[in-house]
């Protein structure tokens, strides 16, 4: 037994939840008023018999009793284990010699690194230190810093010169090897020479968000001196893409405000903190990881972007905010699970010039930063050129969608789509059409995303960028080896901006997923299918109706491995692009879908067209002429019984093998990323994998049965 199942056997949730919340019986669960958001009528749900709770309402969240104390108290996945293995009496460190060493050995680099801060420290406060009084100077008159703030941050100075710390260290008994380690020297490797990385700059502490010091930002003195900011390496200790500046100071009150502002630099944050504005955090001059997300989300409810306002601060902002919507759209009605805004600060100011100016209009712009979908309209079609082509502004169009789609209650009924529609001068009709072809792509990947845990947790990265992991995991110490989050490298999570690709690589990126190329025999199927399907546009509802009747009204068999028929289920890429456009074409009812089909399929596509559709193309033609989908339906209904045993017979068994082929695949990639999970000790990522491969495998299971009864019953 895992320790988490060990904590679950002994930790009942009722008794639990009922220390924190009220809790009312309500039949055989519990009930009370959500204590995360504030409610008249109780939706907070605690189920005895599951060991689990929900909220119905406008949080939507559930899980288990330690997804519950994670939530409640803002603990990461380790810290939960820890506090309730010490309730349960559940020995949460079970070590191995190893582990123990190693932890022991990342200890002595932690004091390594607090050892050196405290002298540089002590080394801005000595007058006896080379140029001191002028860096202090600097620091409290330039940058504005109180001496409290000094001490608070324990903001240093490395004085000029090749040696300082290194002597230093050497004589409390430290040596090269691990200065080199946590990147306080470095080695050139041609002379073998060994000397400080910090010199004559300003030093400020990187902690971890326990407060221990990791890292070091160093900010240059001279203006000739380059980096700005030269900062600590990638070290057992630092890992930059999984670290908030501040987060140490800042997580108490983004607790209690809900709300996480992020900065982009060390010096906002200090100086945030200075003035009271202490839920602010930095990124560290890169876009947002899925990681660093993952720790704010655990206690806020509402993130502010107040990235620069310059091209880069902008590019970054986007990157941001798709991180956050691949990594948060949960899995209710595929809605974020946190409001995300952005804050634009007039002029060329950064938050640290803001605050310091006008402090009370900080409050005012976190107050009124914009809804994120407002934002990116704002901002992606004001950078296009008033000629922009059709594809320009579709392209555009396409690539907003997904995240107004994420951020909006119901994209109909609000003003965005009419906003976007206009200043991209496309029929709202259309866009609505493109959202929801999205949408159904997002459906059918949704087996990938998880299934539904709880959105707060759940959910690791997937299907992003590329298919590679970086080959050498980064270091992970003890806490992060119980920790809940996925390193994920930031390259992989790189923004595309909108930047016209072809009907054929939109539709080829949709469904990138699909990674190894499937066999001939499976090509071959994946045309015959798709000529069934083109001459009998209907037989795509017989098809589904047959996966639904497979799933037997489970709904995450019919949310996940049985969703509905869909390009993914192609392993060639043509083919896969022409049943994206087919399933587009069905969303229409303005033209013949064949018609819509021969118009959309991009040029490249037609000679596979034209092989699928050979001469039939008028037989074909006459059979749906002018006819929407919703009539199709009502035809369908029409033609009955024989047309469903004719195409049960001839295209559902071929089907159904190409979804055995897929979910083999996804079996194949979810072994390999549970994999990853385990040697990255994610628990709850390995606890997901699990759940998706169990739900696989039931579905292999039953298109296996239904398969063998389908063949049977045609033989006879
Ligand atoms: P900025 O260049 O916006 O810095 O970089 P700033 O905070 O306004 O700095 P001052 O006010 O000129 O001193 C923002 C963040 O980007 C990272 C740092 O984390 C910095 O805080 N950065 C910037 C680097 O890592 N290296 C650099 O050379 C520059
Ligand atoms: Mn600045």
């Amino acid at each position: 037994m895992s320790v988490a199942d060990e904590i679950k056997s002994r930790l009942d949730i009722v008794d639990y939840i009922q220390r924190y919340v009220p809790l009312k019986r309500a039949g055989k669960s519990y009930k009370a008023c959500c204590p995360w958001h504030s409610e008249k009528t109780p939706s907070f749900h605690v189920d005895p018999d599951r060991q689990s709770f929900r909220c119905f309402g406008a949080c939507a969240t559930g899980g288990d009793v330690i997804t519950f104390a994670m939530r409640h108290h803002g603990w990461s996945f380790g810290e939960a284990l820890q506090e309730l293995g010490k309730i349960t009496g559940v020995e949460v460190e079970k070590q191995t010699p190893q582990q123990r060493q190693q932890s022991e050995r990342l200890d002595v680099l932690r004091g390594l690194m607090h050892t050196a801060a405290d002298a540089y420290h002590n080394a801005l406060l000595d007058p006896k230190v080379e140029r001191q009084p002028e860096v202090l100077r600097y620091t409290r008159e330039k940058r504005g810093f109180s001496d409290a703030t000094i001490t608070q941050f324990k903001i240093g100075y490395a004085p000029p010169g090749w040696t300082n710390m290194m002597d230093h260290l050497k004589t409390l008994g430290y040596d090269e090897a691990q200065m080199i380690e946590v990147g306080l020297a470095i080695k050139n490797e041609d002379t073998g020479r060994v000397y400080d990385r910090f010199r004559n700059r300003l030093m400020i502490p990187i902690r971890d968000d326990r407060g221990r010091i990791i890292g070091f930002g160093a900010r240059a003195l001279a203006d000739e001196d380059k980096p700005k900011y030269l900062n600590s390496p990638q070290t057992p200790l630092f890992d930059k893409s999984r670290t908030l500046f501040g987060l140490d100071m800042a997580k108490a009150t983004i607790r209690e405000s809900e709300t996480a502002v992020i900065v982009e630099g060390y010096m906002d944050v200090i100086q945030a903190h200075q003035a009271g504005f202490k839920n602010v955090v930095a990124q560290m001059g890169t876009a947002m990881t899925e990681t660093q997300l993952r720790a704010l989300t655990r206690s806020a409810k509402r993130i502010v972007l107040a990235l620069d306002a310059d091209a880069a601060g902008q590019s970054a902002t986007r990157r941001s905010l798709e991180t956050a919507r691949q990594t948060l759209q949960s899995d209710f009605g595929g809605r974020l699970s946190v409001d995300i805004r952005v804050l634009q600060i007039p002029g060329a100011k950064d938050p640290d010039d803001l605050i310091r100016e006008t402090p009370e209009q900080w409050t005012e712009l976190v107050a009124q930063a914009m809804p994120v979908a407002e934002y990116v309209i704002e901002m992606e079609t004001s950078a296009l050129p008033p000629n922009a082509t059709v594809q320009e502004r579709e392209a555009v169009a396409r690539s907003l969608l997904p995240i107004l789609m994420a951020s909006e209650d119901k994209l109909y009924t609000r003003d965005n789509l009419q906003k976007l529609a206009l200043r991209l001068r496309i029929a709202e009709r259309d866009l609505l059409a493109w959202a929801e072809e999205q949408a159904r792509i997002d459906a059918a990947r949704k087996p990938r995303s998880g299934a539904s845990v709880g959105a707060q947790h759940a959910a690791p990265v997937q299907n992003i960028g590329n298919d590679t992991i970086s080959p050498e995991p980064p270091p992970l110490d003890d806490e992060a080896l119980a920790s809940a989050s996925v390193y994920i490298d930031e390259d992989e999570l790189v923004y595309q901006p909108p930047s016209l690709p072809s009907k054929e690589e939109q539709s080829q990126r949709a469904v990138q997923p699909m990674r190894r190329i499937g066999t001939v025999r499976e090509a071959a199927m994946e045309v015959q299918c798709l000529r069934v399907l083109f001459r009998e546009p209907m037989a795509y509802y017989v098809v589904n109706r047959k996966l639904r009747e497979i799933a037997k009204d489970d709904r995450r068999l019919i949310e996940g491995p049985l969703a509905e028929w869909c390009a993914e289920d192609f392993s060639q890429p043509d083919s896969r692009a022409l049943m994206q456009a087919f399933v587009t074409a069905l969303l229409q009812d303005e033209l013949d879908p064949l018609d819509y089909l021969r118009l959309q399929a991009d040029i490249a596509l037609q000679p596979h067209l034209d092989v699928i559709l050979a001469d039939d193309l008028d037989r074909i033609k006459g059979r749906v002429k002018n006819t929407s989908p919703a009539q199709l339906e009502v035809v369908y209904s029409r033609v009955g019984k024989s047309f469903e045993d004719e195409m049960n017979a001839e295209l559902t068994p071929r089907v159904l093998e190409l979804r055995l082929e897929r979910l083999k695949r996804e079996r194949e990639e979810l072994s390999f990323r549970q994999l990853e999970a385990q040697t990255s000790g994610d628990e709850d990522a390995l606890a997901q994998y699990g759940n998706m491969i169990f739900l696989t495998n039931q579905a292999r299971q039953l298109l296996d049965s239904n398969l063998q009864e389908l063949k049977n019953s045609t033989r006879k």
